[in-house]
């Protein structure tokens, strides 16, 4: 079972800090500040959006389309209005016109059926039970149109997005890959795919919705408890949609029970609440996704097919990467993964390309999964440079090193702080790695071969504009933070109370963090591991302010704002963060089934505010890529346009039995390029690399080679 003692703060010898004299570097932040908000989850005293307080509300459920792609003809609601308890079903014939914006939000705004499982109708209740068994009898006709739902590589209608995600060229080329694949002596051409994946946060997507229709002037119209990773941007995408000021919807989620990035943005569940509560004024309406709607309603992965051709010298030495991928994006609206940007600054090759081509699909819309682009990039990448280790003879982790870029490839620009070398060295110190026989299928323990597997790991340093945070001084004195953020499980608050309480030079426990409230400052969306960097930038400009204005002893009542500026190291500076995985897997020699036995990460992620939480992310996204590796696939049939893997049950993520022994540890160190705190980011990285470190250990445990991801028994045998 894993560590009792976790070592993760381990700090390391062979590192260094770097830390400037106005570093954060007192007791708050660094310490293992336990999450403020755990006893009320525990106790069962957090209220989850579903769950809030209200007086006499309604429930709404959704009805979904049962074709791909066609027209609504008829919405029969006859049979389900004849329930008592049934109050209204709402279809597009009877709700009111939207301001156009964002397709996917464009709920019942015409017949037009662009996937199958897309909102077509929704019923409102007295009971939960009711609005599900009403959502049951209404009977939908539809004129069906043909469909695509299947993601090809020879796909004649694939096209070039203009961008993809969120701003980054879609092709990269710098030399001639072709030049360098003439003149290798090892060439490698593979081509690698990865499966739709579906985000599964525990709690399911949910709202509870409320229509003001006597609103006073500056008072919300609409109040929403959401479960989302962004209050304003719900807010924002609400107000515009109803053509309100963006302070007439409030935007509430305190609490929120994971996202993965399916939370980042407003979906159609929020628009088909709204439309519900305006259809019933003053009462509140409450609606969840099952988990079964969420595998059409709440965004996911895209598969990918990406063809990875290396160019090397014999000795490993890298002269050519060519990335090319192949993805999906929904008809409805364009999601243009960034799935080969990882690659871009990678390894040192003179001669370098990348591509994104999509199939636009009658699907589902896709969106943020944790390391959207990283996490399946860095699985080819990874998997493709095991492959070039095996044909060249080079240790896997002695190829990466070899390979080791002194500027960023493709910018030119100097890394700030890249210590991919180290997480390498100290991982393969730290897991055993140099009494490896390098030759697969050789080690046999009873009835299971066992490998190990490495790769590399990388996440972008991304730091939001937008964010504003006030701190004022309350009774006590104590210290109020105020900042829209979200902490969907990760220790935001907490962590943001630590960072406060270092500026401020005073207790941790002196301040109170605020957040998950529109009507608190703006602040960014908890995604792309920014959070803590671009929401903490604001709460230590503010604290710093007060202390300027006010000196040490601000008087009760003394208030501030504080919105940073952009921080001009990102012109000048590539700055990531990095890691190893490294992997001990078995395969059963008679089902072939394949066991993870043991996993490590090393992370060079800047300065950890948090030991507890930040570990909790670490090995959370090291547990969610070993479900990457062996488990997590959606199946989609293309004759129907759905996913039939419709649950937990059918769609499988990792849990405890399959995780023996997971240890996150990390580099000591202080990014002073990055910000006050010195920190980076954490809530993906540990997703990224950790799929290959499974697949490669898996052929090094077996001699076969499965470049499909999940490795099942049936690829491996
Ligand atoms: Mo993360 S997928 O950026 O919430």
């Amino acid at each position: 079972m894993s560590d009792p003692q976790p070592k993760d703060d381990q700090q390391d010898p062979q590192t260094d800090g770097g830390v400037p004299e106005e570093a954060l570097r007192t007791d708050a932040v660094g310490a293992r500040v336990a999450r403020v908000e755990g006893p009320l989850k525990v106790r069962g005293r957090a209220a989850y959006a579903y769950e809030v307080p209200v007086e006499a509300p309604l429930y709404a459920h959704l009805v979904q389309s049962t074709v791909a792609r066609g027209r609504v003809r008829t919405v029969d609601a006859d049979e389900a209005l004849r329930s008592d308890d049934v109050v209204s079903v709402l279809d597009h014939t009877n709700v009111p016109t939207l301001a156009d914006g964002d397709a996917e939000l464009a709920v019942l705004q015409s017949d037009a059926v662009a996937f199958r499982g897309q909102v077509v109708a929704v019923v409102v209740a007295r009971t939960p039970e009711a609005a599900r068994e009403g959502a049951r009898l209404v009977r939908v006709g539809y004129d069906m149109q043909e469909h695509r739902a299947e993601l090809r590589a020879d796909d004649p209608e694939l096209y070039a997005p203009e961008k993809v995600n969120p701003a980054f060229e879609t092709d990269t080329t710098v030399g001639s890959v072709e030049t360098a694949l003439e003149s290798a002596a090892v060439v490698l051409d593979e081509t690698y795919t990865t499966p739709y994946e579906h985000n599964n946060p525990m709690e399911p997507h949910a709202v509870t919705a409320c229509w003001h229709d006597d609103a006073a002037p500056g008072e919300p119209r609409l109040t929403l408890d959401a479960s989302t990773q962004s209050v304003h941007a719900v807010a924002t995408a609400l107000s515009g949609l109803l053509e309100l000021e963006p302070e007439q919807v409030h935007v509430r989620s305190p609490f929120v029970g994971g996202g993965f990035g399916s939370k980042g943005m407003p979906h159609a569940h929020d628009v088909a609440a709204t439309l519900a509560a305006r259809a019933n004024p003053g009462r509140p309406v409450r609606l969840a996704l099952t988990r079964q709607q969420m595998f059409a309603l709440a965004g996911y992965r895209t598969a990918t097919i990406q063809r990875v051709r290396l160019a090397a010298q014999a000795d490993g030495t890298l002269l050519g990467i060519d990335h090319q991928v192949v993805e999906q994006t929904s008809a409805l609206k364009e999601f243009a993964e960034q799935t080969a940007i990882a690659t871009r600054h990678m390894y040192a090759a003179p001669d370098r390309a990348t591509s994104h081509r999509l199939a636009a699909l009658d699907v589902a819309v896709p969106s943020w999964m944790r390391a959207p682009g990283e996490m399946p990039g860095m699985a080819a990448l990874e998997m493709a440079m095991d492959e070039l280790a095996e044909r060249t003879g080079v240790d896997p982790v002695e190829l990466r090193v070899r390979n080791e870029p002194q500027v960023d490839p493709e910018s030119g620009l100097p890394f700030g702080h890249r210590r991919l070398v180290q997480c390498l060295r100290v991982g393969a110190a730290r897991f055993g790695w140099a009494d490896r026989d390098p030759r697969p299928g050789r080690r046999r323990e009873g009835d299971w071969l066992v490998g190990t597997g490495v790769a590399a790991s990388t996440y972008p340093f991304y730091v939001q504009g937008g964010n504003t945070a006030r701190v004022e001084v309350t009774q006590g004195p104590r210290y109020r933070v105020s900042i829209g953020a979200a902490d969907i499980g990760t220790g935001a608050t907490t962590v943001l109370g630590q960072i406060a309480a270092d500026a401020l030079g005073v207790p941790v426990g002196l301040v109170d963090v605020h957040l998950g409230d529109s009507s608190l400052p703006p602040a960014s969306v908890a995604g792309g591991s920014s959070g803590t960097s671009s929401w903490g930038r604001a709460v230590v400009g503010a604290a710093r302010a007060l202390r300027e204005h006010h000196g040490d002893d601000a008087p009760v009542g003394a208030k501030v704002e504080h919105s940073p500026d952009d921080n001009p190291n990102l012109e000048t500076h590539s700055l990531h963060s990095f890691g190893a995985q490294f992997v001990e897997l078995g395969v059963n020699v008679w089902t072939g089934e394949p066991r993870v036995r043991r996993m490590l990460g090393v992370f060079s992620v800047g300065r950890v505010v948090n030991p507890t939480t930040a570990r909790s992310q670490l090995i959370g996204g090291m547990v969610m890529g070993l479900g990457g590796g062996l488990l997590e696939e959606s199946v989609r049939d293309a004759r129907f346009g759905h996913v039939v893997t419709q649950d937990l049950a059918s769609y499988h993520v990792a849990a405890h039995a399959d995780v023996p022994a997971i240890e996150a540890v990390w580099l000591d160190e202080h990014d002073s390029l990055a910000n006050p705190m010195g920190a980076r980011g954490i809530g993906e990285i540990g997703i990224v690399g950790t799929a290959a470190a499974v697949a490669n250990a898996a052929w090094h445990a077996t001699g076969s080679r499965v470049r499909d991801l999940p490795v099942t028994l049936d690829r491996l045998l």
